[in-house]
Formats: structure tokens, sequence, C-alpha cells
């Protein structure tokens, strides 16, 4: 009996998508279900997100009434919640009313078409289901079949419902050097907004990803977590509307204030994609199905390593010459790294950039600082067996600037206003909606790298905000298309780049973390977590990112003690310890170290080469929150074949009274024996060298790795005996 029942499931999963009932249709990934309903001539409908389901169960479903909501929910019709879509249509009526028409699977894609009931505007649902982590990504494309323009005036991309009375969010807010502050609340009735106003930096303040806890108070590694990412460069809105206690509605899509978009007939419109997924081993379980989207299909070169590097920034700013580039380079060289990246500085001719107050815009080398220019920096660089990198902020420039003074009206702005200026007194923003700006744009790479054919590396920064609206490119009946144009001609010039230069690695930086959002990561190798590299900072700014970004995107810089932003004083192995759960880097001058901490950043930078593979590509299981241990935090991370992990744990809190924790470890295999090897102990012994202990012993009952001071920190590595 059994065997036919479980023969009986295996038929349903069989059951090809191209053959569903009018009724249900399933998105599978290989953990998660979510079921909708399509009935002809009905809204489509949302039953039903959680673990695997099979075709037979939906009848359960059904019975228990669990969920029954709009996919899409349009404006105008008993619309009293929030909703999805709002248009005005051609002959001025607000109001829309969508019904499903059909359903089609395309392979891993699954698309529901809507059209509204009596005029000739479509709407196609589409998700996308991720075979190998449990993501799927959902968007729509909406489109004007009537005879004259309508008018889009909120367009989301997508929507995801559930019923569970006592569900928990977590979301994260920051500013300019506490990116990605983590707050965790319980969801009360009303509306709670989660925005970007910024117009060019989408992870500045808030960020477009929410976690939503169903069994209560969040946990690491155990309970039903749902998480959600949008995946948009520009202003975004998270809506979470709680009815009751019990029914939760999240609806995600691009900012709807001051946006609204104009489709001529015939036209369409494609939403970013929000990105799902549902995880029973907590928040953990939904980072690491993240992680692993993004490093399979989402983020640029997911699957290769990255290089250590020295940045040139906190060492000597804006100072960059040849002789001080070459000094960083043989320090960088000598400890072991691999890659040296000149920051901002480098150019200006009629404007040189000795300061933040001129030169964006006029990508030519100050031949006063680099007399050779960029092609003998890189040689130098080469020279010693190093790779090359260099800052630009291409979609930026300075008032002081020869590019502003021959094209003034390729800023954005409205004409008649006084321009309103950022950093340095001067700065603005290009108005990337303009095609002849992003010629421009793309030509800053494509030049640099035809003047130098093995420049590595780029760092695109991006430093101010949208504070001037308007565009001189745009006509007065488009003003409102440019944010979304701003950031459609930033992709395609993104684009453009990555058509042709494919194996450049581009780090992803604005004002720090300022950028960082899936929308992005395409087009990215890595990004610049935070402007603030104080370690202590760093653990809670690194935990917050690490929530639905990849380490190996993590750019993780060792810099000078004291801190050159909080001006802490904290030793050598703990800036490294903190730096080596990321893409290490430093961002100091080498030559600023004693001999002993040079023989220990040697032997640091070494030990990361070893257990690179496992941090950049392994699972990640944060541990204890530096949010909730009493000054005590640690992850660890955990080979994909479970046969090597690397455990950290910090303390950046001391009082007489504190006991250090047990530290419970999680992914290890249970049945494993796992041999223990300690990265350079600073405690009195070194506990735990070469000792032998069961994977389920190492997480059940976990083990006393004692921490003396403020700042002492333990890494320890383990290996499947
Ligand atoms: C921004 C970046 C820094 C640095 C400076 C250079 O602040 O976040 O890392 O590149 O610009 O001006």
């Amino acid at each position: 009996m059994k065997r036919i029942l479980s023969l009986l499931a295996l038929c349903c999963l069989l059951v090809p998508m191209s053959n569903l009932s009018a009724k249900d249709v399933f998105v599978n990934t290989p953990k998660t279900t979510l079921m909708l309903s399509v009935n002809e001539g009905s809204t489509p409908r949302i039953h039903y997100y959680g673990s695997r389901i099979n075709a037979g169960q939906a009848q359960e479903i059904y019975d228990a009434m669990s969920i029954n909501y709009d996919a899409y929910p349009a404006f105008g019709r008993n619309s009293y919640d929030e909703t999805a879509l709002s248009v005005t249509h051609a002959d001025g009526n607000m109001s829309t009313e969508l019904a499903v028409t059909g359903s089609r699977q395309e392979g891993d894609l699954t698309i529901i078409s809507l059209k509204d009931k009596k005029y000739d505007f479509y709407v196609d649902l589409y998700y996308k289901a991720n075979d190998k982590s449990d993501v799927i990504e959902t968007w729509t494309v909406i489109r004007n079949g009537e005879k004259k323009p309508i008018r889009l005036e909120q367009y989301a991309s997508g929507v995801m419902t559930l019923r569970q009375e006592g569900a928990w969010i977590t979301h994260f807010h920051g500013t300019w050097g506490a990116e990605a502050q983590m707050t965790e609340e319980p969801l009360t009735a009303g509306l709670k907004n989660i925005v970007c106003h910024d117009g060019v930096r989408g992870g500045m303040d808030d960020r477009a990803e929410v976690m939503i806890s169903l069994d209560g108070k969040p946990q690491e590694n155990s309970g039903r977590v749902i998480g959600a990412a949008l995946c948009w460069t520009g202003n975004y809105k998270l809506r979470l509307e709680t009815r009751g206690k019990y029914r939760h509605t999240l609806i995600a899509g691009i900012d709807d204030l001051h946006t609204a978009y104009t489709l001529k007939p015939g036209e369409s419109f494609q939403t970013p994609e929000l990105a799902l997924t549902y995880s029973e081993e907590g928040k953990g379980g939904v980072s690491r199905a993240f992680h692993r989207w993004g490093r399979n299909v989402k983020l640029h070169n997911g699957h290769g390593l990255r290089e250590i590097l020295l940045n040139s920034w906190e060492g000597v700013y804006m100072n960059v010459n040849q002789e001080v580039c070459e000094q960083m380079m043989d320090g960088i060289k000598e400890l072991g790294g691999e890659l040296f990246v000149v920051d901002d500085g480098w150019f200006g001719r009629k404007y040189r950039r000795t300061d933040d107050t001129q030169g964006l815009g006029d990508w030519i080398t100050d031949t006063e600082k680099l007399p050779n220019g960029v092609p003998a920096l890189l040689k130098a660089a080469e020279d010693r067996g190093l790779k090359f990198g260099i800052w630009i902020e291409p979609e930026m420039t300075n008032s002081k600037s020869e590019l502003f003074e021959a094209h003034p009206d390729w800023v954005v702005a409205h004409p008649t206003r006084e321009l309103s200026k950022g950093r340095g007194g001067t700065q603005l923003v290009l108005d990337m909606s303009n095609p002849k700006v992003q010629d421009f744009v793309f030509g800053i790479v494509d030049n640099l790298v035809k003047e130098n054919p093995k420049l590595h590396y780029i760092k695109w920064d991006c430093n101010m905000s949208m504070n001037n609206y308007g565009s001189s490119y745009l006509t007065s009946d488009k003003q409102s298309h440019l944010v979304v144009d701003y950031h459609r001609g930033l992709r395609s010039t993104l684009e453009r780049i990555r058509a042709k230069y494919p194996d450049l690695v581009i780090q992803l930086c604005a004002s720090g973390g300022g950028r960082v959002n899936w929308g992005f990561m395409p087009y990215f190798d890595e990004f610049w977590v935070s402007d603030d590299t104080d370690a202590q900072q760093r653990l809670f700014i690194q935990w917050g990112t690490s929530h639905f970004f990849p380490t190996m995107a993590m750019a993780q810089h060792v810099s000078a003690s004291p801190n050159h932003q909080t001006h802490r004083v904290i030793p050598l192995k703990f800036r490294f310890d903190v730096a080596m759960t990321g893409r290490l880097g430093m961002e100091m001058k080498p030559s600023d170290l004693n001999d002993r901490e040079r023989e220990y950043a040697k032997k640091a930078v070494a030990f990361y080469k070893e257990i690179r593979p496992i941090v950049q590509l392994g699972d990640q299981y944060r541990l204890l929150s530096p949010y909730e241990g009493n000054g005590f935090c640690s992850e660890m991370f955990v080979s994909e074949d479970k046969s090597e992990a690397v455990f950290f744990c910090y303390k950046f809190e001391h009082y007489v009274d504190l006991h250090t924790p047990r530290w419970h470890m999680a992914g290890l295999d249970p049945n494993a024996t796992y041999r223990l090897n300690e990265f350079e102990c600073a405690e009195r012994e070194h506990y735990f060298e070469g000792k032998t202990f069961s994977g389920k012993f190492l997480m059940e009952t976990g083990l006393d790795a004692y921490l003396s001071r403020q700042f002492s920190s333990r890494v320890i590595r383990l290996k499947k005996i």
C-alpha cells in the first residue's frame, strides 16, 4: 500500500506542467511549491506557498481554506486593500478589472495571462522556478492594447500573501558607514512600508529585502521563513499590509511615488523581478538559498574565486602618485596579495582631482601625479606579479569639470532650478536616461580598457542622490519617467560593458554599501560593504548584509588602527578574523605595519588562501548574532560536501563576569568525525589543536572556546577524517 502511495506521489510529481488542469498552477522548486488557481474569467488567486507538495494535495489546500488572495490586485474594483496595479486608461477610467485568459508553461517559466474585462489592456504574470536552489522569481509584463496612451500609476513586480498569527519581519535599515542594520519585530495590524526615494542609490537607507518568520521570533537555523528581495537598481517600495492578526500581504515593486509611466498603444512595460524563497531551516536557510541562487544565476561570475587586493583609499586617500602606489604594490606583494587597486585621485587635467570638489567626469590621467599615465601604473603592478584595478565614478560629474562646462544639460536637473550640489559642494548626477550620456559612460570603461588591455578590475562608485529632479533629455510629458529611465539606461550601459568585457572584475560601490541590491549583481562581481572598516561595527554590518548576499561578493578590508571612521584601536588578528569572512582585502599602507604585524599579516593572507574556497563558495551558517550575543558573535562556513568547514567566533565587549558562551556549530555531517586546527590562537593554550570530534557533538554539545579579552577572536578549521 505504502509503495502504491509513493508511486502515486511520483506520478503526480511527473505530471508535466503543460498538462495542468484549468484550475491549479504549481510553481515547484526542489523543496518548495507556490500554488495558484487560474480560472478563466476570474482573478488569479494565491493559495499556498510552502514546502513542496504535489498536485494530489491541492484539495487539502482548498479544504483548509488557508489562503485565497488575488495574485495581482488591481485598483478600482473591490480594491479596499493595497493594490499591485493602478492604471489610468486611455478614456480616463482609473479602474481596472483583470481576469485570467490562460496559462502556460515554457521550461522553468509559468506564465499566467490576464486581460481587463472591458479594455484591451493585458498583464502577464511570470513565475520562474530555479531548479538548483529554492528561489522563485516573479515579474509582470504590462501591455497597452488600447488605441491611445495609458498611464501606469502603480506597477508592482509581485505579491505574496500568508495567513499566520505571530509572524515577525526582519528588515534592514542603514546610513553611510552603518549599512544593513537589522530590525526584527512582530508584524502588527496596519501597513509597513520599506522604501527608497534616493533616485540613484537603491541600498543607501532601507534595503529592498525582507524575511517573514512564521513561527514567532526569527531563529537562525530553525523555523519557517519566507525571504523576499526586489531586484531593482532604483527606487522601490515594499508594502507589508497586515489585516487583523493573521493576514499579511507583501506587495513589492518600483516606488509608486512620482514615477507614473505612460505607455503608447502597443507598448509594454516589464517590471523588475521579485525573488522569493521559503525555508524550514530558519533565516539561515533563506540566506543559503539566496546565496546559492545568487552564485548560480544572478551574480556575475558566481563561481570564480575572488582575489585578495590592496585598495589605496584609506592608505593615501587622493594623494596617489606613481611612487606611493609602487610602495603599496611592494607591500601587498610581500604579504601575499594578488591585486592592487588605485582608488580616487588619479585623474583630472584642468580640474585636478586633488580633493572631492572637482574633476569627476574628466577621466584623463593627472600627469602631475602619474607622469606616465595609467599604463605605467599597470606595468608596475605587472612587474611585481600583481593584477591591477582602477576607481571610477562614471555616472557623476562636478560643476568644476571640463565635462560639465561642455555639457551642462547632461546632468539630472530641471533647467529652471538652481542646482543643489552634493559631495564637495559641486557633485552632480549625469542623466542616464539620455543615450548620449549612456555612450559617454560606456566610453569611460571602453577607453580605459582600450588604453590598458590588461586592466583586470574596476571599482564603479556612485556618491550622490538625485537631488535635482528633472531631465533636459526627457520631454515635458515624460518627466515622471526619469527614475525608471535612468535605471534602464544604466542597465543597458552595464549590459553593453558586460557584452564586450565579460572577464573584467567590477566592484559595485556607492559611498560604501549604498547600492547593495540584486538588481545590480548580474553586472558586478562584488560590492564594497561599507566605508566603515572598523572591525567591531563591521560585525553588525556584515551580519545584516549576509542575510541576502553571498560572502564571495562582500568586499571586506583590513584597515589601520586606530580606525579612520571610529578611532577605535583593534588588534590586527581581530581585524583579519572579521575581514576573512568575506572577500578579504586590505586598505592601508602596508608600510605602516611593524615587523611583527607584517609577519602576522603574511600568515593571515596565506591562511585565507587555504580557506577561501570554503568561505567564498561554501554554505554560511550564522550562529550567535552580535545583536543578541552580549558582546559575542560567531558564524561558520561549510563546504558543499561537508568535508571541510571553518568556524569564527569573536568577543567585542568585556566585563569581569562576562562568560564565553558554549559554541554550537551547524551544517556539519553529524556522522562524520572532524579534526580541528586553529589559526593563530591568541588564548593561553591551543585547546582544540589536532583534537577530533563528531559533527553531532560539535552541533549538539558544542565547544567551550574561551575568549579572554575584548577583541579576542578564534578561527578554527575543521576537516573530515
Ligand atoms: C566613496 C567610496 C570609498 C572611496 C571614496 C573615494 O566614499 O565608498 O571607498 O572610493 O568614495 O572618493
